[in-house]
């Protein structure tokens, strides 16, 4: 089959990470019998430094007309790059809500899994880490507070400002069913997280989900705050499976999910919309400060390689193949540095590139 990928590699370690998961798509292509052709576009701070904001229309467009789109991470130092001087719109995260906006992508699925080999990096009591975890977390994209209308102001020399947090039933209904349509391929358990002793915004969340649930009886679906939610995380995270929740809440706690998994560089992440398009980036940052030292883990950015072959391109094999080479690498001994541990083999980012692609 044939398909054509937009790369946007970014800033810092984005560019290499990047590289290393067109090799393995390369690869599968070559195996499996497919076309990949590629394009690359700027996004974040290598975007302002060229066009003076971190995403054109003209690469967002260009974005849109492909099949699909894989991100490396954009962003410098906020307290010491040029890129953060500017007006907010035109800033490195700027582009990125937009990218999400302007495509649509409403659905960000973030697996949080601790691999075996990695149990030593897990910072919670062993036998937690023993009993392992396997969930994703399903975080709305495209609403409540990133998106709602916000203002800075003085009245009466106070300065004040406003975010607001606004979700229809519609945004929260296509986000459950997303939910639950994963579920129903996992082990069919969602949790919805939500702070509906507080907020309105919550309460409609709850009983839209309640709705929605009725079209999937073989999924099991209960409710947790999100204050309990983030307690349950580091006290049984194995309770979980799929986890639901709006944009804000789903934002820090797949922060907290990945650390627990040991490394964030093992994490992927995808964003869906309505179509097969979609955006497909590790959870990670884009870490400038180790940047061009051939150290960066590209694992996150390679299973998400993994995932847009899955989810875009309906190439459920070829997704496999890539997960099965990054399990072999690692019980095989090979770590980047953020994941070393006694008695294995240090690799670079390229070197990590490499094993993997030579064991699809
Ligand atoms: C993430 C990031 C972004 C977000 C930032 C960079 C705007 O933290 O993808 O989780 O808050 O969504
Ligand atoms: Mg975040």
């Amino acid at each position: 089959m044939k398909f054509h990928i937009a790369l946007i590699p970014g800033d810092g370690i984005g560019p290499e990470i990047v590289e290393e998961a067109k090799k393995v798509l390369d690869r599968v292509a070559e195996k499996y019998h497919h076309e990949f052709t590629y394009e690359k576009l700027l996004m974040g701070g290598c975007s302002i430094d060229a066009y003076g904001t971190s995403l054109t229309d003209e690469t967002l467009n260009r974005a849109k007309a492909a099949d699909s789109v894989l991100l490396g991470a954009v962003g410098g130092d906020v307290g010491n790059s040029r890129w953060y001087d500017i007006d907010p719109k035109d800033r490195p995260e700027a582009g990125l809500l937009k990218i999400r906006k302007g495509l649509e992508l409403f659905a960000n699925i973030r697996p949080a899994y601790l691999y075996k080999e990695l149990k030593d990096a897990c910072p919670l009591r062993e036998s937690i880490a023993e009993a392992g975890f396997d969930m994703v977390i399903m975080r709305e994209l495209t609403g409540g507070l990133y998106f709602g209308e916000r203002k800075t102001e003085e009245i009466n020399g106070v300065r004040k400002a406003t975010d607001t947090l606004v979700y229809d039933e519609n945004e929260i209904r296509r986000i459950a069913v997303k939910g639950f349509e994963i579920a129903r391929k996992r082990k069919k358990h969602l949790i919805s997280v939500d702070k509906a002793n507080v907020l309105d915004s919550s309460r409609l969340w709850r009983t839209v989900v309640d709705e929605v649930a009725k079209e999937y009886p073989d999924v099991t679906v209960s409710h947790m705050l999100v204050d309990n939610c983030a307690m349950q995380l580091v006290k049984d995270p194995a309770q979980f499976d799929v986890v639901l929740t709006e944009n804000m809440f789903g934002d820090i706690l797949s922060d907290e999910a990945s650390m627990i998994t040991g490394s964030i560089g093992m994490l992927s992440s995808a964003s869906l919309g309505a179509t097969k398009l979609g955006l497909y980036e590790p959870s990670h940052g884009s870490a400038p400060d180790i940047a061009g030292q051939n150290i960066a883990n590209p694992i996150a950015t390679i299973l998400s390689a993994a995932m847009m072959l899955r989810y875009s391109f309906d190439l459920d094999e070829e997704a496999r193949a890539v997960e099965d080479a990054v399990q072999k690498v690692l019980t095989e001994g090979y770590r980047t540095v953020d994941i070393m541990a006694e008695g294995c083999t240090r690799v670079g980012t390229k070197e990590m590139g490499d094993l993997i692609t030579e064991r699809i």
